[in-house]
């Protein structure tokens, strides 16, 4: 009588689940479902002083009408080469000399631009025209035409952030080129912006709202007004969001800003969140903790706070205003938004 024969040894049963193309989740369990959130990137400093020399570079050595844009994208080595400033974002500078213009295109990923010496030039947002001055932002949400142009006698510099990386890991982009030679798609005025420039008020015929906000600038003016008469948050700092007038919500579905102000010398109550941050510091000095990192910075100095961090800021020699933007509002659409304090 043949003897029965013997059972296979569990790894070899794996091996042969593997070679069938099938995987037993009590073997990768720990793998695709860890017990908490680790990012890929440690926080990361990208400080001003080392990135400007690079923006003058930039608009000696490149011409632009040669290229899509003139942006200097922040990078994290972390992600091994790609073009990420941190999970789901990236943040940049772009630089446009007295003329340049920016031609005219749309896509599927959504972009802001926040004015650091920008007055002067201007967004065209879907056949809006969007004057910057300092502080103002500028939404150019998904599939909306835009271009920006420099009208002004000097040089301009905006800080960029768009969630690129996100829609790249959906496979969801689209790009669409514009007409380079069209001047009408630069003859516009602020057209439907008057729509939503008052605040409170909406008019009572108004379309539904699209995704997202149908208001594309947001002053820095009214910001900063907001900023000096909110109360303190829970972390201790003043923090206002950027909102969809026709919703209250986000901006954006999966881009989300902030503006922060901090007070001198006295830390926040370290929270951490599992979203992702790109901090631009739009005035003062001071420092942050970012789980195992400090960093001290200043005037238009970058930092990203990755996901699950534990991040205090510190202010020093007198109030500092941050802007942060996030994919936060992404994490909230899949009910994945968590938040800690310490
Ligand atoms: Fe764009």
């Amino acid at each position: 009588m043949a003897s029965a024969a013997p059972a296979a040894k569990p790894d070899d049963f794996v091996a042969q689940l593997e070679a069938a193309n099938l995987h037993p989740l009590w073997d990768r369990f720990r793998t695709i479902t860890p017990v908490r959130p680790q990012a890929a990137d440690p926080p990361f400093l990208w400080r001003w002083r080392d990135i400007e020399p690079f923006t003058e570079r930039a608009v000696s050595e490149v011409p632009i009408n040669d290229v899509e844009r003139r942006a200097l994208i922040l990078v994290n080595p972390a992600f091994g080469g790609d073009t990420v400033t941190t999970s789901n974002l990236i943040g940049a500078f772009t630089v446009l000399d007295p003329g340049d213009r920016a031609r005219p295109h749309r896509h599927t990923f959504a972009a802001i631009r926040f004015a650091t010496r920008a007055a002067g030039a201007a967004t065209i947002v879907n056949g809006r025209r969007c004057e910057m001055q300092d502080g103002d932002l500028i939404l150019t949400p998904p599939m909306c035409w835009h271009g920006h142009i420099n009208e002004s006698d000097h040089r301009i510099v905006w800080f960029d952030a768009a969630n690129i990386p996100l829609v790249r890991t959906l496979d969801a982009n689209f790009f669409e080129p514009g007409d380079p030679s069209s001047n009408q798609f630069w003859q516009v005025d602020d057209g439907d912006e008057k729509l939503w420039a008052e605040s409170g008020l909406a008019g009572a015929d108004a379309a539904p709202a699209p995704a997202h906000s149908p208001k594309y600038r947001y002053p820095g003016e009214a910001a900063r007004r907001l900023l000096a008469a909110l109360p303190a948050g829970t972390d201790g700092a003043r923090t206002l969001r950027y909102t969809n007038p026709a919703t209250g919500g986000a901006v954006m579905p999966a881009l989300d800003c902030y503006a922060v102000r901090l007070p001198s010398g006295k830390p926040t109550r370290p929270r951490r969140v599992t979203c992702n941050m790109i901090c631009l510091v739009v005035s003062g000095s001071g420092q942050s903790s970012v789980g195992e990192h400090t960093f001290r910075w200043t005037q238009n100095d970058v930092f990203s706070i990755p996901h699950w961090n534990f991040v205090s800021h510190t202010a020093s020699g007198g109030d500092a205003d941050l802007f942060i933007v996030s994919d936060r509002s992404a994490f909230e659409r899949l009910d994945l938004f968590r938040e800690e304090y310490q």
